[in-house]
């Protein structure tokens, strides 16, 4: 990096004298919400509930609840660093080989471990916006330059993803079911578009949510992984966060040609999932029962709150996901802080440039109707 382009960050710290690299010093930190404590403190509210962050409201599997007890008095050993039993659950489960898994401290992990393999300065990473705000700012931390292209019709626009495509680009990153609109892409338009990607580029397929996505929107994650002669790679990524309702574990996975897991375990750190996060998800992935409860209930919750914001004179967008956009028909920020006050904890997508929108996450039955509830007192 050219020290020329080296300035003193503003940020704590700025009174030292040391160089923070521009890219470094430009990188605007992904928002941290707020624990529920110290907002209830600021707020003077109690029994606030949180539908932002896309996690499950039912909770974690009661299965990985028993082994994660039962795992406690193991914390003194290092975990396996190869995840190896996890591993096999799910390449069993997949019809993949272990070979082609790599578990990360979440699938945030996993994107960080792709743009460390192969990105650097430079080297060109396309995204779309707004989608998941990690992948951009991985790229930045390496020198890596983003291209980022605007949604269309509230989905990824592949054909400009397409024409972006340059002999510098070395990663694509679709989320799909996207975050934060909730749109799927069609099936035959992805395998299209994959098959026009030259084969000297990984596309990155971010799943986080294709849990909740119907089946007739799913590509084969078996033969993309397997059959890539003739297009680019494809690397899948998936998380225990949100259907499986371990957001707090820390644990997702990517799914991808064995070459290219060779590579991430190259430069991820050696014990990069802990035990209780390794333990905690095999018995998720066996609690059948919780895992299709959570995706009944949230398909229900979805299409009773899509129904019901549109009595209130809301747009609200259809969604393959556990979340949906919802225009408020006036300004987002506005509405956000009124329903904070009311101890209601919603996205304002303001900073994604939608002014008058709002994401939540599908909640409880009580959490719904509460939502409901402050919603309507809001837009009064
Ligand atoms: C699209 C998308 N990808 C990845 C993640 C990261 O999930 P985690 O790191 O919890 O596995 C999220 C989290 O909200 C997401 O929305």
């Amino acid at each position: 990096m050219d020290v020329e382009n080296w300035i003193l960050g503003n940020t704590p710290g700025a009174e030292l004298n040391i160089k923070i690299p521009q890219n470094i010093a430009s990188i605007i930190p992904y928002p941290p919400g707020k624990p529920l404590e110290e907002l209830e403190r600021e707020y003077g509210i109690k029994n606030s509930i949180k539908l932002a962050s896309n996690e499950n409201p039912w909770g974690p599997s009661p299965k990985a609840v028993r082994a994660l007890r039962a795992e406690l008095l193991n914390l003194h050993r290092y975990p396996d660093g190869s995840c190896h039993y996890l591993a096999a659950a799910l390449a069993e489960k997949l019809g993949v080989d272990s070979a082609e898994i790599v578990l990360g401290n979440g699938s945030s992990d996993i994107i960080d471990l792709l743009v460390k393999a192969f990105v650097t300065e430079g080297d060109e990473v396309i995204t779309s916006h707004p989608s998941f705000l990690m992948y951009q700012k991985n790229v930045q931390v390496r020198g890596g330059i983003n291209y980022v292209v605007p949604l269309k019709d509230m989905r990824h626009d592949l054909s400009i993803i397409k024409d972006m495509v340059s002999e510098k680009t070395r990663l694509i990153f679709l989320d799909n079911p996207n975050n934060p609109t909730g749109t799927a892409l069609a099936p035959v338009d992805l395998y299209q578009f994959l098959s026009d990607i030259p084969e000297s580029l990984v596309v990155v397929l971010d799943e986080a949510y294709v849990d909740f996505m119907d089946k007739e929107f799913r590509v084969d994650l078996y033969s993309l992984i397997r059959n890539s002669e003739g297009r680019c790679p494809v690397v899948f990524l998936r998380t225990f966060s949100k259907a499986y309702g371990l957001a707090g574990l820390r644990i997702g996975f990517g799914v991808m040609p064995a070459e290219i897991a060779a590579c991430l375990h190259k430069v991820r750190q050696p014990f990069n999932v802990n035990q209780m996060a390794q333990v905690g998800a095999l018995a998720a992935l066996e609690d059948e029962e919780h895992y299709q409860k959570t995706i009944l209930r949230t398909r229900k919750g979805l299409l009773f709150l899509s129904t019901e914001v549109k009595k209130l004179g809301c747009k609200a967008y259809p969604s393959h996901a556990n979340f949906f956009l919802i225009d408020v028909r006036g300004k987002a920020d506005e509405v956000y802080t009124a329903m904070l006050a009311k101890g209601v904890i919603v996205r304002s997508m303001s900073a994604y440039g939608l002014e008058n929108f709002i994401r939540i996450t599908v909640g409880t039955e009580e959490e719904n109707n509460r939502f409901l509830k402050s919603l309507a007192e809001c837009l009064n």
